[in-house]
């Protein structure tokens, strides 16, 4: 349709994307190059996207995830995903993405965990030497599927990325399935994690009645917390759990779009990202799954500005307070702060009447 004063103010306004999965963040054009690619798996793009107005359960996501991991197996298309996907994403405005992917090894096509990794690098590179206007970071994903033994053979990948990738591996990611495998056995791997220098991203209670694993997830403590939907005592969560929380100023990735689409959370107005902004929290809007829930960031800011009505003040400090809890070192924070302070003018200010 047709861009309104609206939509451009949040194309504009500069955002920061800490919550991304590789996979999930494939775009309708990239999938159906995939699907060319591959047409004897017979994959429809129904079969790897949500569209407008549909749901599915959080169980028929991670399915869908299965599928879009059949398209995306070989070293080639890994490298055209990620261009893809960090192009996109500037496209829509945003200046710095932290993207997570769980390395895959893939029998078919040769690829081994440590290619996975170093191709995703290369994407970013090229991305860098291409020009396109934002900085890449990326989170090494462990899919709690997967169980603690791979989940410490990631940490050991992931460090060795650390300290190879000039800066450009900066943390590890705890996600998948949440209803598979306890939390708490992943503590070993993520407490070595913790201690070689990676930050911690965990997706924590994402469903409900994992009170006792977020209560020892939290005591790590991560470095930003992922979802969070049932962490509050309104949604069966408790206090001493909040309290973790606000102490120690963990800030929360919050997907508005996603938490609808998979029926964690019954309607965009009943969104926990109230809660928390309410209690001054810090609070960072990000997309999770762009391609599999068809969203973009600008759309989420704009979703969360309409429901709980904020002006365009508070959604520049929204965006602004994304890049401070961000994973990037200290000089390329400041940096990114001048950024914004450049744009603001333009973006806030509306143009003087003719
Ligand atoms: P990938 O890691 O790049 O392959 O991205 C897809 C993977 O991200 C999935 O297989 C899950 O492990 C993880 N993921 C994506 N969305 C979610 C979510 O909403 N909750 C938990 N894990 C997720
Ligand atoms: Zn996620």
């Amino acid at each position: 349709g047709m861009e309104t004063d609206a939509d451009t103010f949040y194309r504009h306004l500069p955002k920061a994307e800490l919550h991304a999965h590789l996979n999930g963040s494939v775009s309708f054009a990239t999938m159906k190059k995939l699907i060319a690619r591959k047409p004897h798996l017979n994959i429809e793009h129904s079969m790897t996207a949500i569209s407008s107005g549909q749901r599915r359960t959080l169980e028929e996501c991670f399915q869908m995830f299965k599928v879009i991991h059949q398209l995306v197996d070989s070293e080639e298309d890994i490298l055209m995903v990620t261009k893809d996907v960090v192009r996109e994403f500037a496209t829509d405005g945003v200046k710095y993405l932290e993207l997570r992917s769980t390395p895959r090894e893939e029998a078919k096509s040769g690829l081994s965990k440590t290619r996975y990794v170093e191709t995703i690098i290369e994407a970013i590179r090229q991305s860098k030497q291409d020009e396109v206007d934002i900085d890449v970071r990326f989170l090494v994903s462990v899919d709690r599927r997967n169980g603690p033994r791979v989940a410490m053979e990631t940490v050991k990948l992931a460090e060795d990325f650390m300290l190879s990738s000039d800066g450009l591996v900066l943390g590890l990611d705890l996600s998948g399935d949440p209803a598979v495998c306890n939390g708490k056995d992943m503590l070993p791997a993520l407490q070595r994690a913790r201690n070689s220098g990676l930050k911690l991203a965990l997706h924590l209670s994402e469903v409900p009645s994992q009170k006792e694993e977020s209560e020892i997830l939290l005591n790590l403590p991560p470095d930003r917390i992922g979802h969070g939907t049932f962490l509050h005592p309104e949604v069966g969560g408790s206090d001493s759990l909040v309290d973790k929380v606000c102490k120690q100023k963990i800030p929360i990735e919050l997907c508005l779009t996603s938490n609808v689409k998979d029926q964690t959370v019954p309607s965009y107005d009943k969104h926990h990202f109230q809660y928390w902004y309410d209690r001054g929290h810090p609070c960072v809007l990000c997309t999770d799954d762009k391609g599999v829930f068809c969203t973009d960031l600008s759309q989420e800011y704009q979703l969360a500005a309409s429901i709980f009505a904020l002006g365009p003040e508070a959604v520049w400090d929204l965006s602004h307070q994304a890049v401070q809890c961000s994973f990037a070192p200290e000089p390329l924070k400041q940096q990114l702060k001048r950024r914004w302070a450049e744009l603001r003018p333009q973006v806030l200010q509306p143009p003087p009447l003719q």
